[in-house]
């Protein structure tokens, strides 16, 4: 699996150097989780900090957007430095209207499901993304534990994906560690986000590297 460090378990006050030290570890993509009070109980970063945070290095940011509007807000997180931006399909609003955006802007669109909805609720949306993110907690906060029952629902979306011939990848995002990541390995994830797990581990690089299965 390739790892994608959550930012929102690192020191808010020093995140430029955050940033560097998880690439330096070998992180493979920079998770930064957006959150509006509204769709999900926190509010957390916007397009300026992402924005701010952008020099600090060369990794592509993988942008999850928990908010109820993420058509009006592809724009700017796009200009603000975005590789990859996911949103939730129980937003409000027209997917494809919001993945047909986000390409336009040249960023990978990935549709995001919270625990409670169903695998095929992305089906229609596979042909047109780069990934789909399987969320493992209920999303708003980090530190919380690992969902094991969402395996199934990981392995329904791989099996879909093979069964297609695409090329999609499978996130996974929410109580990652050292201990989890192989079931969701075993289930068929492409990626892990790991926030506590990468950023509050002694040494994030040796969890880094347990966590993709080396
Ligand atoms: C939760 C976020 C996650 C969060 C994961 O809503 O989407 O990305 O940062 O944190 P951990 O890895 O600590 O569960
Ligand atoms: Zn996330």
């Amino acid at each position: 699996m390739k790892i994608a460090p959550s930012l929102l378990s690192c020191d808010f006050a020093r995140m430029g150097e955050e940033v560097q030290r998880i690439d330096k570890a070998g992180a493979d993509f920079v998770h930064l989780d957006v959150m509006d009070g509204h769709f999900v109980p926190n509010l957390t970063i916007g397009p300026g900090i992402v924005k701010a945070v952008r020099p600090y290095t060369k990794l592509p940011f993988d942008v999850h957007l928990m908010i109820d509007d993420p058509l009006s807000y592809v724009e700017p997180f796009a200009k603000a430095g975005a590789d990859i931006i996911t949103f939730h399909v129980e937003a409000d609003c027209d997917p494809d209207e919001v993945i047909d955006k986000i390409k336009s802007f040249g960023v990978r669109p990935g549709v995001v499901v919270k625990p409670k909805t169903p695998a095929q609720a992305v089906f229609p949306y596979l042909d047109k993304v780069y990934m789909v993110l399987v969320m493992t907690v209920e999303p708003g906060f980090g530190g919380q534990s690992f969902m094991a029952d969402m395996m199934p629902k990981v392995s329904a979306i791989k099996q879909e994906i093979k069964r297609r011939s695409l090329d999609v990848l499978v996130e996974v995002d929410g109580g990652i560690s050292v201990k989890t990541a192989r079931q969701a390995a075993d289930a068929g994830a492409d990626v892990a986000v790991s926030g506590t797990g990468v950023f509050k581990a002694d040494d994030p690089e040796s969890a880094m590297d347990i966590m993709r299965g080396n």
